[in-house]
């Protein structure tokens, strides 16, 4: 990491950790540890995102595909574990796929597998914060997926997303489009269960962030000093992650320090839930022509392939 972008990491966090309410981006949850904490989420009974899109996809590969129809490269942001795309590999058949992560250790790894499986693929890991603008200029003459499963959207608001599909759309230049897994607005009880897992798994990977901010800015929290606090905002449609303070603390870092009260809260993250309404209008008018979406028999998720006519 360059002094530039280190020092810019810096800055943010801070600014972040004095804000009021205090708030820590989520991007920050995935070190190493933080994306095997995500992976063991995925697994559990409550967590209900991952299983059901899976299913979706299982079930409505071949309309997907057809939907696709033929692109060149597949561009996944956030690839994780790199595991959603393989049925897209086989199915889809691109000569490249590109995996973006901001965790890129954790992905080198995962690619290295796939690559394994698939070694006439060409594949490239790249280090990538995609909250920030994304360009792809040596792909402009080509067909291009971009892959977006594990309702990954909804940790941006609404506006950011907006904003990523522009971005996406005009990096298709009219062709390939955009296959994405959305999470659907639902029972008060399924949602809130999904984020207060009884084996605190969850409550671990919004812990470990403390942890992970020690190490990238010195700061001396403690872990056992803040507990795990998640519900759904029924008025903004989100699931809101906080930490919260369990006694007076006084939390330090090089060049600055900060008093937390009891009960006070750093924001962590937010994770929005949508109709499919609206998310297939955001879409549509971010330039999207075509949008056909696949949902399970409960409509608990929404996978959407938006492309052009
Ligand atoms: C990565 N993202 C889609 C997850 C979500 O559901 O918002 C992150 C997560 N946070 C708590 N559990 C899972």
């Amino acid at each position: 990491m360059t002094l530039s972008i280190k020092s810019k990491l810096f800055q943010e966090i801070v600014d972040g950790l004095q804000a009021n309410p205090a708030s820590i981006s989520p991007k920050f949850f995935y070190d190493e540890l933080g994306s095997s904490l995500f992976q063991a989420i995925t697994h559990l009974e409550e967590y209900y995102p991952t299983r059901v899109e899976r299913g979706i996809m299982d079930s409505k590969l071949a309309e997907i595909t057809e939907a696709i129809a033929a692109v060149d490269v597949i561009v996944e942001l956030g690839a994780g574990n790199c595991e959603k795309v393989r049925p897209l590999l086989d199915t889809v058949a691109p000569k490249q796929y590109r995996a973006l992560d901001i965790s890129v250790d954790f992905l080198e790894v995962a690619l290295a597998d796939l690559h394994h499986d698939y070694p006439a693929i060409d594949m490239q890991a790249i280090a990538a914060d995609i909250t920030q603008e994304l360009s792809f200029p040596d792909l402009q003459d080509r067909r291009i997926l971009f892959f977006y499963p594990g309702s990954s959207i909804g940790n941006f608001n609404p506006p950011e997303a907006f904003r990523l599909f522009l971005n996406l759309a005009r990096e298709c230049h009219g062709s390939g489009g955009l296959l994405i897994g959305v999470d659907l607005v639902k029972d008060i009880h399924i949602l809130e269960r999904a984020y207060n897992d009884t084996l605190g798994v969850t409550a671990a990977f919004n812990l470990n962030v403390l942890r992970h901010l020690n190490h990238l800015i010195g700061s001396n929290f403690s872990i056992p000093d803040w507990e795990h606090y998640a519900f759904f905002n029924q008025t903004l449609d989100r699931i809101e992650m906080h930490l919260r303070a369990k006694s007076d603390l006084l939390v330090s870092w090089p060049s600055g320090a900060r008093m937390f009260h009891a009960g006070e809260m750093i924001h962590t993250e937010n994770s929005y839930k949508y109709s499919k309404p609206t998310f297939l209008e955001m879409l549509q008018k971010a330039g999207f022509a075509q949008v056909t979406a696949w949902t399970d028999p409960e409509s608990n998720f929404l996978v959407c392939f938006a492309g052009f006519k």
